[in-house]
């Protein structure tokens, strides 16, 4: 038991590195939550800061989730859970992290939205529907340009995918995880909802499209 509530929290304190946070302060003397959306993720990294640091901030936010999931592996490799626990544990450890990501104790509970973290998290739990999901993304990227649009998309074709017989999963609990996610994107993209709205959220300029 020590062990698992050890990487429990190791999963929580993983997902709470605020990298987009650090990656501004360190190498650009700024305070991403400062500027452009004012959220301490990759998009807004990539908005502000540009390619190259907001590309390392999306691989390690999607790294965080990755390997929080990879701690229920290694409890089971200890031999402090049961392998018919697994999945309990994954989705366990992943939450935790995402939740770090969002509530980071490193920096004053203010972090980002998710994104990156949740494909992580389910890049190891259910990487087929992943796969699909991220080719909603790029095609809802693509027609529209707001990378909150396609995130929440993303995120609500992976609960509804679910539903189908070539991804349904084998365990209910990762159905109900995937509407739950889903929900949980949308609430930590409300702000984004209201500029959507009012029609100011700020679009990608993709392929020269201002
Ligand atoms: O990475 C989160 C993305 O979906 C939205 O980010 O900065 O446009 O609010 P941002």
């Amino acid at each position: 038991l020590p062990i698992v509530i050890a990487l429990l929290v190791a999963a929580y304190l993983l997902g709470s590195i605020p990298t987009a946070l650090w990656v501004g302060r360190r190498f650009f003397g700024l305070d991403i939550r400062e500027h452009g959306s004012g959220n301490a993720g990759a998009t807004n990294t990539f908005r502000v800061l540009g390619k190259k640091p907001g590309s390392v901030v999306m691989a390690i936010d999607v790294l965080k989730g990755w390997a929080a999931t990879m701690m229920a592996t290694v409890m089971l490799n200890q031999g402090a859970i049961q392998p018919d626990q697994l999945l309990y544990f994954q989705l366990a450890c992943g939450v935790l992290a995402v939740v770090g990501h969002i509530y980071p104790i490193f920096a004053q509970f203010r972090g980002g939205k998710g994104v990156a973290t949740v494909l992580g998290m389910m890049l190891a739990i259910a990487p087929a529907t992943v796969g699909v999901c991220i080719l909603v993304f790029l095609v809802m990227l693509f027609i529209f340009r707001y990378v909150s649009l396609a995130s929440m998309s993303a995120g609500v074709a992976f609960a509804l995918l679910q539903l189908l017989p070539a991804f349904r999963p084998d365990n209910v609990l990762l159905l109900y995880f995937g509407f739950i996610l889903a929900a949980l994107l949308i609430y930590t993209h409300r702000a984004n909802i209201g500029r959507l709205r009012a029609g100011n959220e700020s679009r990608v300029p993709l392929f020269g499209r201002k």
